[in-house]
This record gives structure tokens, sequence and C-alpha cells, in this order.
């Protein structure tokens, strides 16, 4: 497994934290085997050499590339980006440069492993959601991809995406929003989740969460598949199949949405 610097704001070295060290875990089981990806990819639509931890489809992926409207050179910024798949693949689409971080340590060794694999050239750190070490105004657009919902403070979060845009620049968040967010079967990180409220007193304009029901089709389906498996001793589908039981026991609880806004 890798290990790599997480630092905060001020570029102090922090040890990780406990849920760093999950995920560093999680993703150490993912590389063992390939059934999960290859799951994954068959009911997003996506190609083999796209590794995705989350629930964005190809499809989903288009219209997101659009939205970010970047031009050649500029910097896109994914933030707690995985192994990094969606942002190498925007990045090759539009010719923007691709910054990646997120702050397990192993997800970033993958990434950087899978971007040397396609021939790419894109940067990736050990970093939090909230202290991702670029300069203000640096990023021409940011991508945040089912993964604003683990930020301990939210708030943070949003203002630091603020702050490393430059006028002008794009914001897209993926998540999903409680329907009810008093309704405590929907699990603590998803009921706190406000795109719109948390984007807007951060300071951006034009911002917009749009429901993407479309996009459930293959969500519930992927899950029903990972809910049956049977995943023998193998912690990563073991994982995978305890996750699809969650999900899908509170699949109708929550919505997809996907949140644009302007710096
Ligand atoms: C569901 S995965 C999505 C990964 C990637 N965006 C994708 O779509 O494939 C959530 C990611 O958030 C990262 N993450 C969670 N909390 C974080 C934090 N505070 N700072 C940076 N990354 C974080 C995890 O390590 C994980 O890679």
């Amino acid at each position: 497994m890798a290990t790599g610097a997480r630092r905060d704001n001020e570029g102090v070295e922090k040890p990780p934290s406990a849920l760093a060290q999950y995920f560093d875990t999680w993703y150490a089981g993912m590389a063992e085997t390939p059934v999960k990806d290859e799951i994954q990819q068959r009911h997003l639509g996506l190609p083999p050499g796209l590794l995705s931890t989350s629930l964005l489809s190809w499809d989903g992926m288009a219209e997101v590339t659009e939205t970010l409207q970047l031009s050649p050179g500029a910097t896109l910024l994914d933030l707690a980006c995985g192994r990094g798949g969606y942002g190498l693949e925007i990045a090759a689409r539009t010719d923007a440069r691709l910054v990646g971080v997120d702050f397990s340590a192993e997800a970033i060794h993958q990434a950087r492993q899978q971007a040397r694999h396609l021939g790419r050239t894109a940067a990736f750190h050990v970093a939090d959601l909230a202290a991702p070490g670029l300069g203000t105004g640096s990023a021409g657009a940011v991508l945040c991809v089912d993964a604003i919902q683990f930020a301990p403070r939210p708030d943070a979060a949003y203002r630091e995406l603020r702050r490393v845009l430059a006028p002008g620049g794009q914001a897209v968040l993926t998540c999903w929003e409680p329907l009810d967010p008093g309704d405590e079967r929907v699990p603590d990180r998803l009921r706190r989740v406000s795109l719109r409220t948390g984007l807007a007193a951060a300071g951006f304009t034009d911002v917009k969460v749009r429901e993407r029901a479309s996009w459930r089709a293959a969500e519930r389906s992927m899950w029903e598949e990972a809910a049956a498996l049977d995943p023998g001793d193998d912690p990563a589908l073991q994982s995978f199949r305890n996750e699809g039981v969650r999900s899908l026991g509170t699949f109708t609880l929550v919505r997809r949405v996907m949140a644009t806004a302007t710096a």
C-alpha cells in the first residue's frame, strides 16, 4: 500500500485520519481484483481504462465535461479524485491541465500509475478536500464527483472551491441530497448535503442544482448486481456487496443531483 504525506492548509504534514486510512485499505483491496471495476464499468458504460469509485456514467460525464467549459491549457482541479479516472478522461477531451487531489495516498498512487499506463500527463497530490494546495484563482474549473459529502466541514470545502477558481470559472459537483433532511434512515453524511446552500454561502453566483433522475437506472442496476454477489473472502467484493445492500436500502430516500456554479 502506498503511503504519502497529507498536509494541512499551512502545508504542515499530518498523519492520515481514520477515514483516509479506511479509504487507503479500500483502494488497496480494489487493486487486487478486477471484478468490481468490471461490474462498475459495465453498468456505468465506462471504458476499461476509466477507474471510477462513484456513480457517474459515461453519459453523465459528457454533460459534466460540457458544463465545465474548459479551454485548452486551463487547469482542471479534480477534488477527491480517487484513482483519477474522470479527471484524466475530461482533461484528454479538453486539453486541460489536470490536478487531482485526494486524501487517500493509495488512491493517488493508483491514479499516478493509471496516468502513466494511459500515457497522460497529470499532477496528483495527497491533500484534503478543504486544502488542495492550489493558489487563489489558479483553476479554470473544479470538479468534485460524489465526494463532497465526506468533507468534515462542508462550508470550508465550498469556500476553498471558490477561492481556487479563477473569476468566471465553473464548479461542478455531483452528489445525492436527502428528500427529507430529518429522515434518520438516510446516512448522516448525506443528510447534511445541501449544495445550493453551501455554494451560495461560499459566494458563488448562478448556482443551479438539477435533479438527475435519468442517472439512477444505472446506479440501481449496479447496486442490485453488487448486492447479489457472492464475495467469498475477497474484502473488496465484500465491501462492494455491503455498499450495494446499504445503498438499495436508502435508494428512494435521496435524489441524485448535479450542481453547477460560477466563481
Ligand atoms: C466515492 S469516492 C469518489 C472518487 C472519485 N471522485 C470518483 O468519482 O471516482 C470518494 C473519494 O473521496 C475521497 N475523500 C473523502 N474525504 C476526503 C477528504 N476530506 N479530502 C480528500 N479526499 C477525500 C476518498 O478518498 C475517495 O477517493
